[in-house]
């Protein structure tokens, strides 16, 4: 191969058409060399997003975030009173620390009053630095396991995949008694999740010690520790500002 910098080398001759004032990319070859591998490191970055991405998409058949609660962020949250904006602060301060630890956080409180418009948003935060996020309500869970059994497969691979995500969040947590049998998936993914240090977001109507009737002391411990965040959403819903039209015919 040519050397492009050699005296009378491609990079002289073009040196010398340069316009005055135009100052080189590359004054050497070793210079391009070192600026096409960072390129290529740095596609390459890319395109592992892009396909952990692709993965966390296809566990559940849709995005990791559903459509209502896609365009929930901090800046579309309003903020009325102490609670709520003890709840704001919280939420933003877990979004901005994800992944310099692994704590998880509990929402709990009566339906409408924000849960999931601040875990979208933390969802939409991490989302832009390349993480992967799925929230789930426990229902549509349960519903993926049996057609696991269905399909004649098992439930394995199912944990498997919502343990290779970053932040799972669990929705509804308690709206429906669960068997036995689901009780036991339920934490033996939390459980698997808590001890690979891959932290679980969970949403619920519940109060605290409804809750540990439904997970257990253990989950509720490890929930809660290592920084974990706890916050009750003890407010009215929001649901009821939402002015409806009325068509009158
Ligand atoms: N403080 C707020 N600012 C702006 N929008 C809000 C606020 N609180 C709730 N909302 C909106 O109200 C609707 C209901 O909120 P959300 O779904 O988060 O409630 P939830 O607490 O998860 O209720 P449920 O327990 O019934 O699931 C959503 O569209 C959400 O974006
Ligand atoms: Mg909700």
């Amino acid at each position: 191969m040519k050397n492009i910098s050699a005296p009378g080398g491609a990079l002289e001759r073009l040196k010398k058409i340069i316009p005055a004032g135009v100052v080189p990319k590359f004054n050497s070859a070793a210079e391009l060399m070192a600026w096409q591998q960072e390129e290529g490191r740095k596609r390459a970055v890319e395109v592992d997003q892009l396909n952990l991405k692709a993965r966390a998409e296809k566990i559940l058949g849709r995005s990791g975030i559903q459509d209502l609660h896609r365009s929930c962020t901090f800046a579309n949250y309003l903020v009325s009173g102490e609670g709520q904006r003890k709840a704001f602060t919280m939420a933003k301060s877990y979004a901005q620390n994800f992944g310099t630890g692994f704590s998880s956080f509990v929402f709990s409180g009566s339906p409408g009053t924000g849960k999931n418009h601040l875990a979208a948003a933390i969802g939409n935060h991490i989302l832009k630095q390349g993480k992967t996020v799925l929230v789930v309500t426990i229902p549509d869970l349960m519903l993926r396991v049996r057609s696991c059994y269905d399909d004649g497969g098992s439930e394995a691979s199912l944990i498997n995949d919502l343990c290779s995500v970053d932040l799972l969040i669990l929705d509804e947590v308690g709206v429906q008694r669960e068997s036995r049998g689901e009780m036991v998936i339920l934490n033996q993914l939390v459980d698997r999740r808590l001890a690979s240090m891959k932290p679980v977001g969970v949403l619920t109507n519940l109060n605290n010690i409804e809750l540990e009737r439904v997970l257990g002391v253990r989950i509720m411990d490890r929930l809660t520790m290592d920084g974990g965040v706890w916050v009750n959403f003890d407010w009215g819903s929001y649901r009821k500002n939402v002015n409806f039209l009325r068509v009158v015919k």
